[in-house]
């Protein structure tokens, strides 16, 4: 009897072209790696917000399969990522990875290449995760698609000096770079750099030293940081001192804006996404994310994990459930959807994200500070890929 459904079941996958384990198989697991407790601990609750919404709206079977999501907490420490995805893999068996921040998703692509399992990356903003493996796929964004846009609208704008203020990390080495190249290449000049540390920063000392400078523009980058930033900005009396303030959309995250000073209104960002953004599917997703979520705010992060579920939930559509990494892949380059923040895609050669980068302005709308777009700048590529071809 038991031989007699063993070559019955080789029988059938053989005729149906796949392999006896796949076709029996009926749950997807999805393995997530993000950041909910530590210094980006507002990370991993943001993109946590979106993952759950989109599997909220529909549902938790996809091409007969039952998806099932594992989570993992990183605790905002890349070697504990490392080995969180390695358990996932080794004894949880996912068939999916889907991560967050730079340093755990960089930690785990070697995992993933061996395995030969997708690497969905929901958060990441550094440009160089993508090439650290081919089963690698963003839905976030870079910090240079963001720091070029903001770059050219400033000089445009009037600007000629800038003090630089990052996070002394990978994203922020980025912003810095793509900022320097494309405001230089403008006519600007860069009156220095000031590294600040990723956890819990005193920005007092930077701001004094940015300053002192003499600058018209201060560009900053510090991620799910800017409540603090701004409280800081505004006691050192910068928001009088005539220097504007720019950067890509952290500085002015819509997690944050509702407990800001009104000292923000009139700030200008380069970010992809908004609350604010006019689209009747992002006013579905703001309420939703805020009805969920205790009044969460839904930011820029949050649209990562909800475009991170719709790219699994749409490739494993494509391979009628099947979940072998490159057929995954296959499915998943070239894709193109509407987002709650505008038209995105995920550009066929570099795996990366391809979508509008939004020229914002801080508002004050019915007594909330909110980001109200006054330009976009249409299906921005990764410049830092676009700049090594
Ligand atoms: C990143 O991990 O690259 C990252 C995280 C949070 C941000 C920006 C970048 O706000």
């Amino acid at each position: 009897m038991e031989r007699w459904f063993l070559v019955t079941a080789t029988a059938i996958s053989v005729l149906l072209g796949a392999p006896p384990d796949a076709w029996a198989q009926d749950v997807v697991k999805i393995g997530l790696v993000h950041s909910m407790t530590g210094g980006l601990a507002p990370v991993g609750k943001q993109v946590m917000a979106g993952v759950r919404l989109y599997m909220q709206q529909h549902g938790d079977v996809v091409a007969g399969k039952k998806i099932e999501i594992i989570l993992k907490d990183d605790t905002t420490v890349a070697d504990m990522g490392k080995r969180l995805a390695q358990e996932l893999i080794v004894n949880e068996k996912v068939h999916i990875l889907g991560v967050g921040i730079t340093p755990t998703a960089m930690a785990i692509a070697p995992l993933a290449t061996e395995a030969k399992m997708p690497e969905v990356v929901m958060v990441s903003g550094t440009s160089a995760v993508t090439e650290r493996s081919p089963y690698i796929v963003r839905t976030s964004f870079t910090l240079g698609q963001q720091s070029a846009v903001i770059a050219e609208w400033v000089v445009k704008n009037g600007s000629k000096k800038t003090v630089i203020v990052q996070s002394d990390w990978a994203p922020g080495a980025e912003a810095t770079a793509v900022f320097t190249e494309a405001y230089t290449r403008a006519g600007g000049k860069i009156l220095d750099t000031i590294k600040v540390p990723l956890a819990n920063p005193d920005f007092a000392p930077f701001l004094q030293r940015a300053k002192d400078a003499n600058p018209d523009t201060l560009f900053v980058f510090v991620p799910a940081q800017a409540g603090t930033f701004a409280k800081q900005f505004v006691e050192r009396g910068l928001d009088k001192s005539g220097i504007r303030l720019i950067g890509p959309g952290d500085i002015t995250d819509d997690n944050d804006l509702p407990g800001m000073s009104d000292a923000m209104i009139g700030v200008v960002t380069a970010g992809l996404y908004s609350a604010s953004h006019n689209s009747p599917m992002n006013k579905v997703y703001v309420e939703a994310i805020k009805k969920a979520n205790n009044g969460l705010r839904a930011n820029f992060i949050s649209v990562g994990g909800y475009d991170g579920m719709h790219l699994i939930y749409e490739a494993l559509k494509k391979t009628g459930g099947r979940t072998d990494g490159d057929g995954l892949i296959a499915a998943m380059k070239g894709m193109a959807w509407e987002s709650p923040r505008g038209p995105i895609s995920i550009d066929p050669e570099t795996r990366d994200i391809i979508q509008n980068i939004y020229i914002r302005k801080v508002e004050n709308i019915g007594g909330e500070l909110y980001n109200t777009e006054i330009a976009t700048v249409e299906a921005v590529k990764d410049p830092t890929k676009a700049a090594k071809k």
